[in-house]
């Protein structure tokens, strides 16, 4: 699989934070035994945002983009709305479970509105934006990328699964 990792602060773009959750989720992905082929750094803005997610999607032809950040309630959090914006399917069973499984560690994992889609056959999952929720978010994604990449490659997965 190959992914990008894209981390939304306008903190960490203008040199007032370390980017430490874009590098946790670029070290978990090779772990994972994944290619990561482009990590950004963007502000929270909503067009660089949607630039990026399209060229990523429909030139680079990227299997996987995780974002992290700008998933909150604050007014330049625009993370969501990009993602959503881009769609070409929603997904929402991800983020579902991604909330489910947050809100046994933090019941402010309900402030988090990370959305998740598919454009084209790139998978796209916003993660929030702290170190900690990112490591935690990581691990409860990692079991169903692989089948999720095999569902949007494959139009018969289903047929096959179902069907004699
Ligand atoms: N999810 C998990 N698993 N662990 C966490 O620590 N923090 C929450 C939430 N989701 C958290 C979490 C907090 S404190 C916030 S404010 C929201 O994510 C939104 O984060 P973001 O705006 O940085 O994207």
């Amino acid at each position: 699989m190959k992914c990008a990792v894209i981390t939304l602060s306008d903190r960490a773009f203008n040199n007032q934070a370390t980017d430490i959750s874009g590098k946790i989720l670029k070290d978990s992905l090779i772990n994972k035994g994944y290619e990561v082929e482009d990590y950004l750094l963007l502000p929270d803005e909503k067009d660089e945002l949607k630039k990026a997610l399209i060229k990523l999607s429909d030139e680079k032809h990227l299997d996987l983009i995780l974002t992290t950040g700008g998933t909150g309630l604050g007014e330049r959090d625009i993370t969501p709305e990009a993602t959503l914006e881009v769609a070409t399917k929603v997904v929402p069973g991800i983020s579902e479970l991604i909330r489910y499984k947050s809100l046994q560690k933090t019941e402010n994992a309900a402030l988090s509105r990370g959305a998740s889609v598919v454009r084209g056959k790139t998978l796209i999952i916003n993660l929030p934006g702290s170190p900690k929720a990112v490591e935690e978010c990581f691990g409860f994604i990692q079991g169903i990328l692989d089948h999720a990449y095999k569902m949007i490659n494959n139009s018969k997965h289903q047929n096959e699964l179902y069907t004699k």
